[in-house]
């Protein structure tokens, strides 16, 4: 029996890894579990520790970031980075078509073939492939010469590493604009606004904040996307326009926009422009404007550029998503776990097509940073579908009557007691019985992304609560028709839907009352993660700290506030009663809460009493993981006959060694 070569494997692995990434994150389709794929990223990241000589250029393990450095280096950009000139309306794209034909000579009558392509609002870089691998990667910085932020660049999994195809370009520079998607940017000024830090005013900074960092761990626990948009240096490829480009570079695995068009003439332009304003809203990320660039970059070279900015091409823009207006009030609001902030009132405004009228000011600190007073006129802005917010007072307009608003002293809704929670900027009411706390957790465990009780909304809920027919989560379940009945406007057939939508409820996936429940620091996609982990929401009250440390993702402060919820007896007691009224979360097939729970197997050797893949739908049939590689979280390895390098590892790891026939003894 040979073991492979330290250099063998470094390639197994590199090539494993990346394609259980590409399972992982591109197909949402994984193969192994998290476990597994932990043990091989660590077994790789050892043996590139171990020897720096065999690490490859494209190995996967630069996604999770390095040492940080000192400063960024400079780099030059070979051709200057430009900026588009801008156009506001219809006439300026009428105006620069016709610049177009009047320069190249061609008739008025002329449909000249353009590209369309939504403006990101992002940070614009650069990359160069050489040889086929992701060698250097800068910002734009003032176009001429800007950062080496590689190593950040690396651990944005959109771009590869290593181009894909037999026989990559020797030498590919692409430009493109990285963005954070909005969901993760809502997430990441959450948590940013619970550690006291300022939040980001709009995916833009916190995507320039993100790539900026010098230490490439922090850029890669943010989920930072990129579009390439335009090619510049090239050698052993040649694109012959713009829409040529766009096909041929995605072969090689470099992202573009999909929502890119070939069009032909300026009312095609208009349409696509249109047509992007109205899908804005929907998309999960930040654009300004469309790009129209003229497609044969034989033309684009008769075209030329000006000083700052090619004459093939136009950004227009759309109207602003920020809007001035006036703060009528600013009243505390108090959410589901207590936290009392800021909210501004203003006078109604519209903003891009939405009429404004609350915006969040975040928490007090960044109010007093602010220094937003009621009375004030301020800038607000809205980031997709954000939620509204002040990015400034305009100082100018201020007369002196302005008033700022004391963070509170008792809360405002039950004149509980408030606290300062030490580390923490947020205000809390500690008020146990809280109406408005009440209030908010019984919204949001009746909303559509946790149980999805149809028609259960802020309306009946208060008059439940008026009623005292309801005083936690639990309550709902014992709601009678008669209860239904005392309502105003209340007829059978509105009183029977909803306790329809109520019985509907009780079978909804596990995930989704995990998230219910309204954990501190459990959104939903923590909440995903801990159903699949734990199975039972059981099994989830009894896990230990280090059982919630051991699903990936989670770290200690989650851990810490799971324990906590489950140490309070009222908490306990509320799932109890649910559990009692038939709530039964239904659980993902995979894992049943079985004798492997948290156990990792691992089968090396050759075996005769079951092949490889019935030994794996045994240990997941219980709830336990089957990995492919030993390390130091394998709880058991099951050695066959010849059993080599695995076997030799589990033991100077210390790990238990069984025989099959023990192994099936585990089983009984
Ligand atoms: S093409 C010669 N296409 O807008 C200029 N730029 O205002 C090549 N941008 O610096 C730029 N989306 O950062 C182009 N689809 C797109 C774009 C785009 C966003 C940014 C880019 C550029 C800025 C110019």
């Amino acid at each position: 029996m040979t073991d492979t070569s330290p250099a063998e494997r470094v390639e197994q692995l590199t090539a494993e890894v990346t394609r259980h990434n590409r399972l992982y994150y591109e197909l949402d389709a994984p193969e192994i579990t998290d476990a597994e794929y932990d043990a091989l990223f660590r077994e790789l990241l050892d043996l590139e520790e171990r020897f720096p000589e065999l690490a490859r250029p494209d190995s996967p393990t630069k996604r999770v970031g390095g040492r940080p450095l000192d400063k960024f280096s400079q780099v030059r950009h070979r051709t200057p980075m430009l900026s588009l000139e801008n156009a506001f309306e219809e006439g300026d794209i009428g105006d620069f078509d016709d610049r177009i034909k009047r320069f190249l000579g061609l008739p008025a009558t002329e449909a000249i073939p353009y590209v369309c392509e939504p403006k990101m609002d992002g940070v614009a870089v650069e990359l160069i492939f050489e040889g086929g691998f992701f060698s250097l990667g800068s910002t734009r910085g003032d176009g001429f010469v800007g950062e080496d932020v590689t190593e950040n660049l690396k651990t944005v999994r959109d771009i590869p590493l290593r181009l894909s195809g037999e026989t990559p370009p020797d030498l590919l520079t692409v430009r493109g604009e990285v963005y954070l998607p909005l969901a993760p940017f809502r997430k990441f000024n959450t948590e940013r606004e619970e550690a006291g830090e300022p939040p980001f005013a709009n995916p833009r900074n916190a995507a320039a904040g993100s790539l900026r960092q010098l230490d490439s761990r922090i850029t890669a626990k943010r989920p930072l996307h990129i579009f390439c948009y335009a090619p510049a240096e090239v050698e052993g490829i040649e694109f012959g326009s713009q829409s040529d480009f766009l096909t041929r570079v995605q072969l090689l695995g470099v992202p573009v926009n999909p929502l890119a068009r070939k069009v032909s003439g300026v009312s095609e332009v208009v349409a696509y422009y249109q047509e992007m304003m109205e899908r804005r809203d929907d998309l999960d990320y930040e654009i300004d404007g469309v790009v129209v660039k003229v497609d044969p970059f034989s033309m684009q070279r008769d075209l030329g550029e000006k000083s700052r900015s090619p004459r093939w091409a136009i950004a227009w823009k759309f109207p602003p998503r920020q809007a001035t207006t006036v703060v009528e009030d600013i009243v505390p609001q108090v959410g589901r776990t207590g936290v009392i902030t800021p909210v501004a009132h203003l006078a109604p405004v519209n903003v891009s097509g939405v009429i404004v009228s609350r915006a969040t000011l975040h928490n007090w600190e960044e109010m007093e940073r602010k220094d937003i007073r009621k009375g004030d006129t301020v800038v607000v802005e809205r980031a997709g579908d954000v939620i509204p917010a002040v990015v400034k007072v305009i100082l100018e307009k201020r007369t002196g009557g302005e008033t700022p608003l004391a963070i509170p002293e008792q809360c405002p809704e039950c004149g509980g007691t408030v606290v300062r929670v030490p580390g923490e900027v947020a205000v809390r009411c500690v008020g146990l019985s809280c109406p408005a706390q009440i209030r908010e957790s019984l919204k949001h465990f009746a909303s559509r992304r946790a149980m999805d009780i149809e028609g259960l909304g802020e309306k009946y809920l208060e008059q439940l609560l008026r009623l005292q027919l309801i005083r936690d989560v639990s309550d709902i379940y014992y709601l009678t028709r008669a209860d239904f009945m005392q309502f105003e406007r209340m007829g059978e057939k509105l009183s029977e839907n909803l306790l329809n939508a109520i019985e509907n409820s009780k079978k909804r996936d596990l995930s989704r009352f995990i998230f219910a429940l309204g954990i501190r620091n459990v959104g939903e996609h923590t909440a995903k993660l801990l159903a699949t982990a734990f199975g039972s929401i059981e099994h989830l009250e009894n896990a230990t700290t280090d059982e919630l440390l051991s699903v990936r993702e989670v770290g200690p402060q989650v851990a810490e506030s799971i324990s906590d919820f489950f140490k309070s007896e009222q908490n306990k007691k509320v799932i109890e009663r649910m559990l009692a009224a038939g709530v039964s979360p239904s659980v993902e097939e995979k894992r049943i809460g079985g004798r492997f729970t948290g156990k990792t197997f691992v089968f090396t050797g050759a075996l005769t009493r079951f092949t490889r893949d019935e030994a794996k739908k045994m240990v997941e049939g219980e709830g336990g993981h089957a990995a492919g590689s030993v390390s130091k979280k394998t709880d058991f390895v099951i050695a066959g006959a010849e059993a080599g390098s695995k076997l030799e590892k589990a033991q100077q790891l210390g790990v238990r060694v069984l025989t099959e026939d023990e192994f099936l003894e585990l089983l009984k």
